[in-house]
């Protein structure tokens, strides 16, 4: 199995993505090495970027052509001024983002090493104030799109009441659990697809060790069967992408990259993969593509700003050869 044969033609369906979650500036440091606790390190240089995952989920989708609304919260200050002006220069419909008064934006401090992994602390603000019930007065939004993407950087009720309408209206539903939440188990049943990163799949299904591959599989087939998900899709980073369901399991190889800044990979990779979805590719061309947006977002420095468009992301997957993916 090879991914990348699927043919890619912008807005070829014209499907709607809405995308709920967070909208963080983030505030990022760029050092040698990551402090230890206690110590003080020297950084080479400092920007600010706009972030958060559900904002850069969406920025993802939307440079790849997807139509894409977003539903947050943010402060009645300059940022969440500026978070709404910069939102609809991607071109997402930020309509629905509100400026909460007496309250400040989300922000997150980003330091990234010379390796290029970072910490990131998120102080949410805003955030917090997305409330179940704003979810419900959304309820017809949901009822008009074809998928939702939504992570967990908002409230956990938020979070469950979007699922629960989205799985009313039979919509597509796609779940980035990160940072992991203690989630209602229920929450997640019959979702289409569960998408974390190996620390995210470690601490849903509670392994001691994901060491190799097959602890890796088995744990994701703990997470299907616990939570009720029908699709998993695991990012590893440089060990490439496992996709699982009840039926078979599938480890896509990554693209080898120079990584200078991985921050936001993993959202890139969402909103990437949301967008080859709805395009109606297959499993292997859906993760493919998706997987060369990722690589390309850290061979660039900060979060929305590395995402590439789709013109990017068809050249470079054009350019490099990844190794053939292997079932399990
Ligand atoms: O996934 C990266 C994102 O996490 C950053 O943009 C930061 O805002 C935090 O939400």
């Amino acid at each position: 199995m090879a991914g990348g044969q699927g043919i890619v033609k912008p807005n070829r369906l014209m499907k709607k993505l809405l995308v709920v979650g967070s909208y963080n500036v983030d505030l990022i440091s760029m050092t040698d090495r990551l402090p230890a606790p206690g110590e003080t390190v020297l950084g080479s240089s400092f920007f600010t970027c706009p972030g958060g995952k559900g904002a850069n989920q969406a920025v993802a989708a939307a440079k790849m052509g997807q139509d894409t609304t977003f539903l947050a919260k943010v402060g009645a200050d300059s940022f969440g001024a500026e978070a709404v002006q910069f939102l609809k220069k991607q071109h997402i419909n930020a309509d629905l983002v509100r400026q909460e008064q007496g309250c400040k934006t989300g922000t997150a401090q980003i330091i990234v090493n010379s390796q290029g992994e970072n910490i990131i602390v998120v102080s949410p603000g805003a955030n917090n104030l997305f409330s179940s019930d704003d979810m419900m007065s959304n309820e017809a939004v949901i009822s008009e799109v074809d998928a939702i993407l939504v992570q967990f950087e908002i409230p956990k009720e938020t979070i469950e009441t979007a699922i629960q309408l989205a799985k009313k209206h039979n919509k597509t539903v796609i779940v980035n659990p990160a940072p992991v939440l203690d989630l209602d188990q229920s929450a997640l049943r019959g979702i289409d697809y569960l998408t974390p990163n190996e620390h995210e799949l470690k601490l849903l299904s509670k392994c001691a060790s994901l060491a190799s591959i097959q602890e890796i599989k088995e744990a994701g087939m703990k997470v299907i069967r616990e939570y009720s998900v029908k699709n998993l899709i695991v990012t590893l980073g440089s060990k490439g992408v496992l996709y699982q369901s009840e039926e078979k399991s599938v480890l896509y190889p990554s693209f080898k990259v120079n990584a200078i800044d991985t921050s936001g990979a993993g959202d890139c990779f969402n909103g990437a993969f949301s967008y080859f979805l709805l395009q109606g590719l297959s499993m292997d061309d859906v993760v493919f593509y998706a997987s060369a947006a990722a690589a390309l977002s850290v061979t660039r420095l900060g979060t929305s700003s590395s995402y590439p468009d789709l013109q990017e992301v068809m050249t470079f997957a054009s350019e490099h050869q990844i190794e053939e993916s292997r079932l399990l």
